[in-house]
């Protein structure tokens, strides 16, 4: 047996999703539920338990255990094996032994060390305090586990190496430093306020700590942060301060709202704005966007109302538009003299909620956002001032990965500036073109999956009649004796049918026959779930009446096909009607056609 496999049979995946909140009832032969990866009122998540897999007739995701958990924690396939083989009690080979070792000791170390920051935070009446003032309550800090590193040189490494953690481990952790003494250490935190910092499965692989006033271990003009130093576990470029708690709240919002610092984070979780996220100060990174698109294609922006944060999120906005995000910017709430409500999102929410969550909500489209911000910063009445204006928007308008988009923006941009429109469109294009054709290959499979199928109402009919014989083959009898095969219109349709006539005919379970590829068994799969949510209640007497219902549409719209057909024809013919030979066949043809408008007629009165 293979790991999976064997990981599979270990964990029963309708066990687990209850587990995870996902509230299944039986539905037929399947179990449904409302689906956790989008917002809905009824029910179109269906699991099939004998299978073991899920599909979302809304939102078009399924698969097995595996996919669910990479789905839902937004992990790579190798971690969520990892996740799942722990829970299972499956053993995985570890790839590098002593690497993973080294990681192993790090996690508990950071974890013994967080534990002990947040039992210091008590202690320190400074500590204390400075929670208090910043309006930080005890829930709040509980849930982001923030703690207090002491005023100390070496408290936090006795206190490691007394819980057994050897010197170069702890200062393999990022914890401490070596010292001047060979084989001492000192403590890398010290008189701060501590935030730990956890990967996307809520281990902590790292800290920032914020300074404090006073303290005589953190010198004249300490950083206002220190942070954890690339380590084995902590990659700064790869984190995204507090996703951990916001993945659901950002799945439901169905937008990722970025701030700068984790104050930031803090409080807009606390006021119940969850789906927040920072990036640390940094403009965020390719690995941060990629991480971010695992849970949503959508980012608002709030940035710092200084130049600094304005700067920052500029830099982000076009890597943000390169990865074929949906960018939107959060205005900074001004008060009646034009001055911002608070130099960032932490303090605005603290001074007024109420304005921080309308800008939230007033979150507007990037562009939108640029094209006033450059109408404001130049004079837009004069040509040197249009052109300015117009390289600040040219320069954004070239990271736009959709071409339509794109070109709708310049649109409105050369509307808004009074500048024609092919000129600004010339100009975009010269500034992108190399730029573009790197995006538009990465984007193309980003934005993908994402699109839903729109199901052609015919090949609906086509889907229904299929599911309903796949779960009802005892009503079939009068299909499969008397329905042609080239009333189903696409060739998946097609096949699948002639598979069913097959076993009809053999008298063989549709199961039981081994004359399916895998495509044509996922589609079976589908098909039954399809069946179990449309039909899983309904009476006999009902399923015959669906059954009907399918054929006659699907044989009308057959007929109606023929007709055209013939019309067609008959049109060609009347080119040529001095010909006897074109005569007769013309006469064929009407036959034909009265015959045909016959049995739409009387399809058309079957329902
Ligand atoms: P800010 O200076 O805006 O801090 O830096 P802040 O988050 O508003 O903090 P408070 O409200 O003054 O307590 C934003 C982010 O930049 C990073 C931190 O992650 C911080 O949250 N930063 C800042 C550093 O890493 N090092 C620094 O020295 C300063
Ligand atoms: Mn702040």
């Amino acid at each position: 047996m293979s790991t999976t496999d064997d990981i599979k049979s270990k964990i029963d995946l309708a066990e687990y999703l209850l587990e995870q909140g996902v509230q299944l009832k039986q539905a037929g032969a399947s179990l449904k539920a409302c689906c956790p990866f989008h917002n809905e009122k009824s029910p179109s998540f269906m699991v099939n338990r004998q299978k073991q897999v899920w599909f979302c007739f809304g939102c078009s995701k399924g698969g097995d255990l595996f996919t669910f958990v990479q789905e839902r924690e937004g992990l790579e396939f190798s971690e969520a094996l990892k996740l799942l083989a722990e829970r299972a009690g499956v053993q995985l080979e570890a790839r590098d032994p002593r690497l993973e070792g080294q990681k192993i000791r790090s996690l508990d170390a950071l974890t013994e060390a967080s534990a002990f920051f947040r039992r210091q935070l008590g202690q320190s009446a400074a500590a204390t305090r400075y929670v208090t003032e910043r309006g930080i309550a005890e829930e709040t800090a509980e849930r982001f586990q923030i703690g207090y590193a002491p005023d100390s040189w070496d408290t936090l490494a006795t206190h490691l190496v007394q819980r057994g953690f050897r010197t170069q481990e702890i200062v393999d952790a990022g914890l401490a430093s070596p010292g001047k003494r060979s084989g001492s250490i000192y403590d890398r935190f010290r008189h701060r306020l501590m935030f730990p910092i956890h990967d996307i499965h809520g281990r902590i692989v790292g800290f920032t700590g914020r300074v404090l006033e006073g303290g005589t271990t953190v010198g004249d003009a300490p950083a206002k942060y220190v942070n954890t130093p690339e380590t084995a576990l902590y990659k700064k470029s790869e984190v995204v301060y507090g996703l951990v708690f916001a993945k659901d709240a950002i799945r439901t919002a169905g937008y990722a709202l970025l701030v700068e610092g984790q104050m930031d984070v803090v409080t807009s979780h606390a006021g119940g704005l969850a789906q927040t996220v920072a990036t640390s100060g940094t403009a965020f990174t390719e690995q941060q966007l990629r991480i971010l698109k695992r849970f949503t294609s959508r980012l608002h922006l709030a940035f710092d109302a200084d130049a600094a944060g304005v700067s920052a999120a500029e830099r982000g906005i076009d890597a943000a538009l390169d990865a074929a995000f949906d960018v939107r910017v959060i205005r900074v709430p001004r008060d009646e003299h034009g001055v911002p409500i608070g130099k960032d999102p932490d303090e605005c929410l603290r001074a007024d909620a109420h304005r921080w969550r309308e800008a939230v909500e007033g979150a507007v489209p990037v562009l939108d956002y640029e094209l006033s911000r450059v109408r404001t910063q130049f004079d837009c009445t004069t040509p040197a001032g249009k052109r300015d204006a117009a390289r600040v928007l040219v320069a954004r308008l070239a990271h736009i990965v959709d071409p339509i988009e794109r070109a709708a923006w310049a649109q409105r941009g050369a509307d808004a500036l009074d500048v024609p429109e092919s000129a600004l469109r010339e100009a975009v294009a010269a500034a992108g073109r190399a730029m573009r054709t790197r995006a538009t290959s990465n984007t193309s499979s980003a934005t993908g999956g994402e699109q839903q199928v729109r199901q052609d109402p015919v090949e609906r009919f086509g889907n229904r009649l299929l599911a309903l014989l796949i779960r009802h083959p005892d009503q079939g009898k009068r299909v499969f004796e008397s329905f042609v095969v080239d009333n189903f219109v696409t060739p998946k349709q097609q096949a699948l049918y002639k598979t069913l006539h097959l076993g009809y005919s053999k008298q063989e379970s549709l199961h039981g026959a081994n004359v399916m590829d895998t495509e044509q068994r996922d589609f079976v799969e589908r098909l039954e779930f399809f069946a179990d949510r449309e039909f899983g209640d309904l009476p006999t007497a009902a399923i015959t009446s669906e059954i009907d219902q399918c054929t006659t549409q699907l044989r009308r719209h057959a007929v109606d096909k023929k007709l055209h057909d013939i019309k067609r024809r008959m049109k060609v013919l009347e080119d040529h009607a001095g010909d006897p030979h074109a005569r007769e066949h013309m006469l064929a043809l009407e036959r034909a056609f009265h015959e045909l408008a016959d049995e739409l007629s009387l399809l058309h009165a079957a329902t």
